[in-house]
């Protein structure tokens, strides 16, 4: 096999440049695997696309995508444009034998995802998606607590997930409320806290949805209202079919909260309490504690939740949000080099969108959806 591995990335907004880091960071982190070679980008113009590759280090640029598919020395293309390009850009990479690492979700519509899920097993390359917040080495170590039995038995997850973006209600319209860009907080938010939820529990059995509008309509450049087509709010009753029930809030215009992804997981022996806002610290309580003693306990993140090791050899000096995206690239080169890896394949993140779908028809039908 090469020691080098070419890299091709299409868009370079905010996760364009999330991934670019990432390829950029990950042989000085990790020291290991073939080292990525940044070969070819694409943006929406030339103009934008060879600034882009100048500040990035990427060697050619491009104002059309599909050069990048089409070149030879690119072995994985990462796709980082809006949702409604994935489909199109991640199956076009795979047939032309590019291994893709797609951002999520991976299309507004179920049938572009399970199209992507087919030509992603047609392909025989490999296919993973943006779910960095599975990343988190704290969240490997929630996975560790429970499967060490230390809480128990588990009965109940809550998942929450908050921003303020669309909070005010006088922000003019934009696309995230029409229609065409998907439910609104369910598939923008939603696939977010379900991916915690996966890697820790699986996908529910069952879901009851409600979703709704804190606005009816906002106001446009003009001077008009327009009707809002989205919901901002999604709450969901979720049957995980083990005796484990749960319960997950969305919201993003939800004053105040900045990147709340938080998790509380309740069981027989204690609880585990996460927030993304605060991502480098868990919270445990343990029953069996001296009563006199009893509280939860602060857990920061250290060298002994692995990889946070290969980023800092000093405790409690905390990994960021951008860090989660380079143990993803790593992630990714496994899987590419066919070692274990932690990703969430075409496949799996297909699941993801079955359930946020299923959520939808239940508030539509207003009953609950069988998944199982
Ligand atoms: N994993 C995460 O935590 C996370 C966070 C934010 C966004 N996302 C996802 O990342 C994706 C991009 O979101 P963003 O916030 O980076 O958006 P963005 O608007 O900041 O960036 C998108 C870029 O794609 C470019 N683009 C659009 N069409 C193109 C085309 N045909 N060819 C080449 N470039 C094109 C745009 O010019 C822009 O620079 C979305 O799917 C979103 O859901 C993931």
């Amino acid at each position: 096999m090469k020691s080098t591995i070419g890299v091709g990335l299409i868009g370079t907004g905010y996760m364009g440049k999330c991934h670019a880091l990432a390829w950029t960071g990950v042989r000085a982190v990790f020291g290991d695997g073939r080292t990525p070679k940044l070969i070819h980008l694409a943006e929406v113009t030339g103009d934008i696309a060879r600034r882009k590759a100048d500040e990035f280090g990427f060697a050619r640029s491009t104002g059309d995508w599909r050069e990048v598919i089409a070149d030879p020395e690119v072995d994985v293309v990462s796709v980082t444009t809006p949702n409604a390009f994935h489909p199109e850009m991640a199956i076009a990479a795979l047939e032309a034998g590019k291994h893709v690492w797609c951002e999520k979700p991976m299309a507004v519509a179920l049938a572009d995802a399970e199209r992507m899920a087919a030509a992603a097993r047609a392909s025989g390359r490999v296919a993973v998606l943006g779910y960095n917040y599975i990343q988190n080495p704290l969240i490997r170590q929630i996975g560790t607590i429970l499967a060490d039995g230390t809480i128990g038995d588990v009965n109940h997850v809550r998942l929450e997930m908050d921003e303020d973006f669309m909070a005010d209600p006088e922000a003019l319209f934009y696309w995230k409320s029409e229609a065409s860009s998907g439910y609104g907080a369910l598939d923008d938010f939603g696939v977010h806290p379900l991916s915690l939820l996966q890697v820790l529990f699986g996908q529910p059995e069952r879901v009851l949805a409600h979703l709704s509008k804190p606005y009816a309509d906002r106001p446009t450049a003009d001077g008009r209202r327009r009707a809002v087509e989205t919901f901002d709010i999604a709450s969901v009753l979720l049957d995980m079919g083990n005796g484990i029930s749960g319960v997950m809030a969305l919201d993003r215009s939800a004053w105040g909260r900045k990147g709340r992804i938080a998790l509380q997981i309740f069981g027989s022996k204690g609880t585990i309490v996460y927030d993304q806002e605060r991502m480098n610290e868990l919270q445990l309580y343990v029953s069996s504690d001296k009563a006199t003693e009893q509280g939860f306990r602060t857990i920061l993140s250290a060298p002994q939740h692995a990889p946070y090791d290969r980023f800092i050899p000093a405790p409690g000096h905390g990994l960021g949000f951008n860090d989660l995206k380079i143990i993803e690239c790593h992630e990714l080169l496994r899987r590419i080099a066919g070692e274990p890896a932690r990703v969430i394949d075409f496949d799996t993140g297909l699941g993801i969108e079955r359930t946020v779908h299923a959520m939808a028809q239940s508030h539509r039908e207003q009953r609950w959806i069988d998944l199982a």
